[in-house]
């Protein structure tokens, strides 16, 4: 099949179903990019899984990394990592099994942080020393968003003053990005006393899109949906959009490829296997607000 954008055709791009990616496509850039909202999840989505064949860091991963940590607690929050994240991506367990382990992890993990009386005025240097690394191509992806006024909603089980800073100290935190995340909670000191709202991990964003119906009423002209996730869960992060016309899922398979292919394609429209690059998603932006020849020759 002879796509409009050659990038599907790159060997990191898989599709069950071609011919509906390209009608989704079709329909969503008649329909012109005034009508078009980005959501897109953060971590291993919007950052890198790994580089130089080393994994990169999560926005937890980054705190409990990090100077502001004690010894004895790291220990406890690797232990913590060893033994659920494996739980968050066995292709063997239902998300009914999964989800009270995984709000187990989350909770566990907050509990832990709260002990160590972090300090709002270092999260700055923390990010800043770290190794959390957008993908490549992040640059033309939030920049292009923000000149075409596409609003992105950035819906994170990650930690939100951690990913904030990130984007910050990137030079892409646009007046047109939105984020929803779970976020920390200081005293008049500038301590950490606790994490704010509802928790949000990695199987409940349909509660946590459904919670903010505020930001999809004032998006409501915005039919059209480009979701970009790195899990099953993130599928749910559209559930709050209104009157939806077209969605068109792209999701990246990173780890545990072989046993978690068959379920990304039934459910991601694209899926980019072990790509740690946004050039896909730019290609599709740039169809979508009717750039693609500045794209061939930039
Ligand atoms: O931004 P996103 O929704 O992807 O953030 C969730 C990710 O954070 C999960 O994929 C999970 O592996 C990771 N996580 C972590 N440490 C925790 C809890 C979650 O690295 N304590
Ligand atoms: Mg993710």
């Amino acid at each position: 099949m002879s796509f409009k954008i050659p990038e599907l055709n790159n060997p990191s791009v898989c599709m069950r179903d071609p011919q509906r990616v390209q009608d989704i496509l079709m329909s969503m850039q008649k329909s012109g990019s005034n009508t078009l909202q980005v959501i897109s999840d953060f971590d291993m989505t919007l950052t890198r899984f790994a580089y130089e064949g080393k994994r990169c860091p999560t926005c937890h991963n980054i705190l409990d990394n990090s100077k502001l940590i004690s010894n004895d607690c790291k220990e406890k929050l690797k232990e913590l990592l060893n033994t659920y994240y494996p739980i968050e991506i066995d292709s063997s367990r239902s998300i009914e099994e999964k989800l009270p382990l995984m709000v187990e992890w989350w909770t566990k993990a907050h509990d832990l942080l709260v002990e160590q009386r972090i300090r709002k005025d270092l999260l700055a240097t923390v990010v800043r020393e770290s190794e959390a690394r957008l993908r490549e191509g992040f640059q033309l992806f939030f920049n292009h968003l923000h000149e075409h006024s596409i609003p992105l909603l950035i819906f994170s089980a990650g930690i939100g003053d951690i990913l904030e800073e990130v984007i910050r100290q990137a030079g892409v935190f646009h007046s047109n990005v939105k984020v929803f995340s779970n976020y920390m909670d200081f005293d008049e000191s500038g301590v950490l006393k606790a994490f704010k709202g509802e928790l949000i991990h990695i199987y409940n964003k349909r509660e946590g899109a459904l919670l903010n119906t505020g930001h999809f009423q004032e998006l409501r002209t915005r039919p059209n949906v480009l979701l970009l996730g790195d899990s099953l869960g993130d599928l749910t992060m559209a559930d709050g959009v209104q009157d939806m016309e077209n969605i068109l899922k792209i999701g990246f398979l990173n780890d545990k490829v072989e046993e978690r292919k068959q379920s990304y394609l039934d459910s991601y429209d694209i899926v980019l296997v072990k790509d740690e690059t946004l050039e896909v998603p730019n290609a599709v932006l740039l169809y979508l607000t009717d750039c693609c020849l500045i794209y061939s020759i930039s």
